[in-house]
């Protein structure tokens, strides 16, 4: 992988958007492999790296996201999804599983960003409904928790990067 400095690494988190409009072209195996490894070089309690992932670039499964989440009715126009996951079994501290593979996302997201690919965060967790049948659409055992679900592909329309600095959130050594 190529090494990037710590500017260009500033460029893409100042610049990444989501995108939810993809061309055809599909996104690779190798680009997917690089994406999950960005995913798990995310820092988690205690080190615990309590996530799992679920790889889906079976149109039929795709299809079936909009009926669980209608605001990922673009999923089927996807290369592919990411259904990121907790399994309780490798936490060390619990509950801070969202924290760990939020942080997971986020880097994913990034990667993505990075790789000039397009992707959004839709949400799972803590919506019961969409993790029961986020659950059964990828036939997971009752314990696994999936928490988000990640759309990527080539981006048709890029939006142009948002600038959200409010200096009025930030407090300084008290309230
Ligand atoms: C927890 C979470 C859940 C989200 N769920 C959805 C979703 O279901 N559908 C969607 O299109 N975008 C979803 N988003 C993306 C947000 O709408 C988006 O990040 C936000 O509007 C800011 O825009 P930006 O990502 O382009 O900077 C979600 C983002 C987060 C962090």
């Amino acid at each position: 992988m190529d090494t990037c400095s710590s500017q260009s690494a500033l460029d893409v988190i100042m610049s990444r958007r989501s995108v939810r409009t993809f061309t055809d072209k599909e996104v690779s195996e190798a680009q997917v492999e690089t994406l999950l490894r960005a995913a798990m070089a995310a820092p988690s309690a205690g080190n615990a790296q309590p996530w799992e992932f679920v790889v889906m670039r079976d149109k039929k499964l795709l299809a079936q996201v909009p009926a669980i989440n209608p605001y990922a009715a673009f999923a089927p126009k996807a290369s592919v999804g990411i259904v990121v996951c907790t399994d309780p079994n490798h936490e060390k501290f619990p509950g801070y599983w969202v924290e760990d593979t939020s942080a997971a996302t986020q880097n994913l997201l990034l990667a993505a960003h990075a790789l000039g690919l397009g992707a959004v965060w839709t949400g799972v967790y803590p919506d019961k409904d969409r993790v029961s049948a986020f659950r059964s659409l990828i036939q997971a055992p009752e314990r696994i928790i999936p928490m988000a679900f990640i759309l990527i592909g080539y981006p048709q329309n890029l939006p142009k990067p948002a600038d959200r600095f409010l200096p009025e959130r930030i407090h300084q050594n008290i309230w």
